[in-house]
């Protein structure tokens, strides 16, 4: 097993959405980059998260996890991973369309969101019976998929099993990494099969209702909001670890000190 501890953070709302608080956490990580390995883990595609790590000051990742689960890439040259995702006869894309064309409530995301292996939809405020509705519709047609429906507006159509948890799961025994070793944050709906996993959970103080009102000893609810929250989250499970040092060293405070 490795000893290094990983964090598989999602990126918008949850790390991006305060520029302080990134930056103290990216100063933080980079004092101990080498005791944790961290991956990003979005809905938006791998490239996109790379986009953002290019124009803001998310630090670079070991790995990114993209499109809620479908994509896997590891590395600096962000190889993907081959054989992600898995999925059987039952992920069938062209049915799952001509179904769902016939909801107005609906609307198909641009092509540049869509992939071989994620069908998303924008579908404001939608009931949960029309969320189970479509799901028994899909699975009379043989279709075998996975609905994460997230922050009141988007739909993702995923094959059965596949979603930011199984991926998150496949990528920490791909590193041989330990259930207990594994810290994951989020802020919407799309993370929750990441809280469900078993590893140690972070729900940041912003977060939508949908994460709110979990409540279960492995997820840490969280005060300060974005990536203030997650370093408070980390804080929280890593205990007193005398090597992790959470005390802020920016140069910005070291000189408003001096
Ligand atoms: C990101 C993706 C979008 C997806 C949403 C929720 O915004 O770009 O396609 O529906 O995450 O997972």
């Amino acid at each position: 097993m490795e000893n290094r501890r990983l964090l598989i953070s999602d990126v918008d709302g949850t790390l991006l959405g305060d520029d302080d608080a990134l930056g103290e956490f990216a100063e933080w990580y980079h004092r101990h980059r080498n005791r944790l390995r961290l991956v990003y883990n979005s809905g938006r595609f791998v490239h996109s998260v790379m986009t953002a790590v290019e124009s803001t000051e998310l630090p670079e990742p070991h790995a990114v996890i993209g499109g809620v689960g479908t994509e896997i890439c590891c590395g600096r040259s962000n190889s993907r991973i081959c054989d992600w995702p898995r999925c059987g006869d039952g992920w069938q894309p062209l049915r799952i369309c001509s179904l769902l064309s016939r909801y107005d409530e609906l609307e198909l995301q641009p092509p540049e969101l869509l992939s071989d292996y994620k069908i998303s939809y924008y579908a404001q405020e939608i009931a949960n019976d029309l969320i189970e509705e479509i799901h028994c519709r899909l699975a009379e047609l043989s279709c075998r998929v996975e609905l994460v429906y997230s922050s009141g507006r988007d739909l993702d159509i995923l094959p059965a099993g596949v979603n930011k948890g199984s991926a998150a799961a496949y990528l920490a025994s791909h590193w041989r990494v330990s259930t207990d070793q594994v810290f994951v944050s989020g802020d919407t709906a799309n993370d929750l099969a990441m809280f469900k996993q078993g590893f140690r959970g972070i729900v940041v103080g912003n977060a939508h209702n949908e994460l709110r009102r979990l409540d279960c000893p492995s997820v840490f609810q969280a005060k300060r909001a974005h990536a203030a929250g997650v370093l408070e989250g980390l804080s929280h499970w890593f205990g007193p670890d005398p090597e992790v040092d959470f005390t802020a060293k920016s140069t910005k405070r070291g000189q408003a000190e001096r």
